[in-house]
């Protein structure tokens, strides 16, 4: 039984910790799980501010009616319409059968299409006040962060946004909920996936979001995912500007894929001289290996991206090839890239990157480094020059 907790005297956090889905979206691995938020406020008027995956209903209603203790739940805010939010609305309806449902025009669509749900509606717009008794919600319309329909809802009395998944990332809420009682450390990487994998493609649209809130004096960032911001919403705040605006650290990422050891054996070659020239963040991956979601991660990261591919039926080896899919997906930006790889008779796949390379105006830094099957010592010369070069670029 997991504890009902105080966000302030009369708001609480019932969200709950997901440890059994294996893939978020279908498609994201969980390795370590992902909590749905989901708060209450008391008051004159009980308000829910959005609910959690179906497959968690039960707990989530049985927190909530300890923290209504038999009075009504009068509203409903739903923020954002994706299911692992809205698909305990159902239920929430059954267990509160007189619930009004705060959204907006775009809401209400997504409403009666996903669920058939048509009745006891309440459509606000951008702007629109809500009074509770003591407490005050406004609505910000914050569209494609992460769908159309999403917005931030704001309580004027105990300053608090809460901001659906804007903010939110992976990983259950093991024990406390605040940033001031996790470690913060654990959390950022889960944050930052979250915002790669998941966000990350509208990094203008949240830009907008972060310029309409910015007049708003926020205490506490409550997201629909991972920690509540109490202490420092600032830090996650600065951390959401700079990854929308794809700004970078100094590092690289040497991403390969490779079926007999030879492209691989250049990637390590490539990471050692670039930290004989003082890069100290680098991360080497095998995509073959790691799922896309982490290794998009380490690119939101680090500046640099040097990709190594043998060729495969005349073209890239189909690891990279899905990786270079969904970083374009992504929209990635700022980011600078080399090329290495093999090959045996024919060639195509350094060719093939290269083209993609190009297709998505993804910035090439240093001459690509293409070896007959296996490296030979030219070759290392090649890659030495490679890394020196693209060594300078990150500094
Ligand atoms: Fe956490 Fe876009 O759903």
């Amino acid at each position: 039984m997991e504890r009902v907790i105080k966000i302030t005297d009369d708001i609480f956090y019932v969200g709950v910790n997901d440890r059994e889905t294996h893939l978020f979206e279908g498609l994201w691995p969980l390795p370590k799980g992902v909590s749905y938020n989901s708060y209450l406020i008391r008051d004159e008027k009980n308000v829910l501010i959005d609910t959690v995956k179906i497959l968690k209903s039960d707990l989530f209603i049985q927190k909530i009616k300890e923290v209504i203790n038999g009075d009504s739940l009068d509203y409903l805010v739903i923020n954002h319409m994706e299911p692992d939010h809205s698909g305990s609305i159902s239920a929430i309806i059954n267990a509160f059968p007189n619930i009004k449902i705060i959204g907006n025009k775009k809401t209400f669509e997504f409403l009666k299409n996903l669920y058939g749900i048509e009745k006891n509606l309440l459509e606000v717009k951008d702007g629109d006040e809500i009074s509770l008794g003591k407490h005050k919600l406004k609505f910000y319309m914050t569209p494609m962060v992460h769908w159309p329909e999403t917005m931030v809802t704001y309580e004027l009395t105990e300053k608090i946004a809460f901001t659906g998944d804007a903010f939110g990332g992976f990983g259950t809420l093991d024990g406390g909920i605040f940033d001031d009682e996790v470690d913060i450390e654990y959390y950022k990487n889960e944050i930052r996936r979250y915002y790669s994998n998941i966000v990350g493609k509208f990094g203008p649209m949240v830009q907008k979001a972060l310029q309409k809130l910015s007049n708003l004096e926020i205490k506490v960032i409550a997201s629909t995912h991972g920690p509540v911001w109490r202490s420092h919403p600032e830090l996650i705040i600065d951390l959401y500007d700079k990854w929308s605006r794809y700004e970078a650290e100094e590092g690289v990422v040497v991403v390969y894929g490779s079926m007999y050891g030879n492209t691989e054996k250049m990637a390590d070659y490539l990471a050692n001289i670039l930290a004989k020239y003082g890069i100290k963040n680098i991360r080497v991956m095998n995509a073959a290996n790691v799922h896309e979601s982490f290794i998009i991660n380490e690119i939101w990261r680090f500046k640099g991206v040097i990709i190594g591919t043998c060729t495969y039926n005349n073209g890239i080896f189909p690891p990279i090839e899905n990786l270079l899919i969904n970083l374009a997906h992504k929209g990635l930006k700022n980011r600078i890239f080399g090329v290495f790889g093999t090959y045996g008779w024919s060639g195509g796949g350094v060719k093939g990157v290269v083209e993609y390379l190009n297709k998505n105006n993804w910035e090439l830094v240093c001459e690509p480094c293409e070896v007959k099957f296996s490296p030979k010592p030219e070759d290392l010369e090649k890659l030495e020059e490679m890394a020196k070069c693209f060594s300078e670029k990150i500094k």
